[in-house]
């Protein structure tokens, strides 16, 4: 795009200043270059404006210019000069008084009762607690938002977080109470619109901030590690809610009388060595990508408890398997090729359970992982690695021109004609792709799914927060020259039905 904006300039400018950030596609100037060592790509927050028109005066510059350094967002409906005052009067007074409540499993499935039928008044029940809990949830991760030093809430990414959140915040807040069943059909629906409209992009935009942030040196790395753990929890907790509000709606919708402790839906049983064998082929095909259809793959032996079968959510399993073997396929065929060995080591897999969790144990022999153990849990690791990881996601189709505001402002008055990221990593999948035809996380899995040219730097990072959120842990046991030994720890969730505060509120 910038190569192309020196002929079409101004109104090309124009579309892009959406805020007193820019787009990333506007390539960042010399100086800043300077400041940020090793940086190739587009960072958001560094905008230049002076290659694009050079020959214009000033003066007709100027209108284009002038809304990028407004205080607030031109297009922004709830950043604006109220928002100040409506959020002290609104937010802060009415719900940053209020706790999330934890929750347990069996009560998202029953609802704080002992039997398992499904009934009318359930449902209610479970639509108000739904959007009370939401409220108060969103309302108090806006806070943390808050907090932050303007200079990192300002950048492009996290502002597309932050109103997307204050989205979330209004439209549940003014949502009508639930009365009947009827209202809860509608409810429902309401609720699969947030969850597959532009909130899905929340997820990808955190990380790049972070980057961003961790380039531009703008806020300890520690501590932006953990913000975005407790963002990217919440965000797991609030989606697993939702979903298991849609559905039980749907169980009831069915005709379902009852509603077991595993819900229907959203746990499911889970054969561990089916997922293993799912992740080894969808590495194996990583693979033959990056090099050729008929290179030579690490034998894949699996170990342990082959027989064993557990609930989970799919696609989080999935998401989990996936990166942790990808990483060691990745490693194995390296130093295959820097050594010329005859033939790439193999990965074997070893499933270990008991009643309260269960274990898998990915060792390879690729000689271990050749970075500071400590910054791999990191999402900012160094300068140089978070500059590589921001320049891949910039590369994940799609994804660079999608701005929230574009989205949401600008189309057809506010309503999107078309899927806003239609044919991008982060499109929706099928139902097909995932086990069980399961749906859940969608933006998870285009992230797991991108193509092996695109390396993140965000894998063991992202499973870490989701290991934990599940009762479990991420381990990684790196012996320089020989291998590594990866180790994913997950709670037996039926074991763990009633325990308060899974989901770390
Ligand atoms: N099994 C492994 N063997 C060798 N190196 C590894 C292994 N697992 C992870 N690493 C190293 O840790 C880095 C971070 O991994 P990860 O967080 O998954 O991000 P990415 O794979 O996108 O780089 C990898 O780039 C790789 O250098
Ligand atoms: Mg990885």
């Amino acid at each position: 795009m910038s190569e192309s904006m020196g002929a079409t300039g101004l109104k090309s400018l124009a579309q892009v200043t959406r805020f007193s950030v820019t787009k990333r596609t506007i390539e960042y100037d010399s100086q800043a270059r300077k400041s940020v060592v090793c940086h190739r790509g587009h960072i958001s927050q560094i905008p230049d404006f002076s290659k694009y028109s050079p020959t214009k005066s000033i003066s007709e510059l100027a209108p284009y210019v002038s809304p990028t350094l407004c205080a607030y967002p031109l297009q922004s409906k709830y950043v604006n000069q109220q928002h100040y005052y409506q959020n002290k009067d609104i937010l802060e007074k009415h719900y940053l008084t209020k706790k999330p409540h934890p929750v347990s499993l069996s009560q998202l499935a029953q609802y704080f009762d002992d039997s398992n039928t499904l009934t009318k008044q359930k449902i209610v029940n479970s639509s108000r607690f739904v959007q009370q809990e939401l409220v108060t949830r969103i309302a108090h991760k806006i806070h943390l938002l808050q907090t932050l030093p303007f200079n990192v809430v300002n950048n492009f990414h996290f502002s597309q977080v932050y109103e997307s959140y204050y989205n979330i915040f209004e439209r549940f807040r003014r949502y009508p109470t639930v009365k009947t069943i009827a209202d809860n059909d509608k409810f429902a629906r309401f609720l699969q619109s947030i969850l597959s409209d532009f909130n899905s992009l929340n997820l990808p935009h955190l990380i790049m901030g972070a980057l961003e942030c961790r380039i531009l040196d703008l806020y300890p790395p520690q501590k932006m590690d953990e913000v975005i753990s407790s963002l990217l929890r919440a965000r797991i907790s609030r989606r697993l809610i939702v979903e298991e509000h849609l559905s039980i709606t749907a169980n009831y919708q069915s005709g379902k009388k009852e509603n077991t402790l595993v819900l229907g839906d959203i746990f499911q049983e889970c054969s561990a060595r089916e997922f293993l064998l799912g992740a080894k082929a969808m590495c194996e095909k990583f693979i033959q990508d990056m090099y050729f259809q008929g290179i030579k793959l690490p034998e894949f032996v699996i170990d342990g408890n082959l027989e064993l079968k557990f609930y989970f959510l799919p696609l989080h399993l999935k998401y989990l398997l996936g990166e942790v073997l990808r990483n060691s396929y990745e490693a194995t065929m390296k130093e295959y090729i820097r050594l010329g060995l005859k033939n790439p080591e193999p990965i074997t897999v070893t499933i270990v359970s008991n009643d309260q969790s269960f274990m898998f144990r990915i060792s390879d022999r690729a000689g271990g992982i050749p970075h500071d153990e400590k910054t791999i849990w990191s999402f900012g690791k160094s300068k140089q690695l978070a500059s590589e990881s921001l320049n891949n996601f910039h590369k994940l189709p799609g994804l660079q021109t999608i701005s929230l505001y574009d989205y949401m402002y600008d189309r057809d008055g506010g309503k999107p004609t078309s899927h806003p990221y239609k044919f991008t990593s982060l499109e929706p999948v099928s139902a097909s792709n995932l086990p069980h035809g399961h749906k859940f996380e969608k933006p998870l899995l285009g992230l797991l799914e991108r193509s092996s040219r695109y390396k993140l730097g965000i894998g063991l990072a992202m499973c870490k927060v989701y290991a934990e959120y599940w009762n479990g842990d991420l381990t990684v046991h790196s012996i320089n020259g020989y291998g590594t030994d990866t180790v994913l720890k997950l709670g037996n969730l039926m074991y763990h039905t009633d325990k308060l505060q899974l989901d770390k509120v």
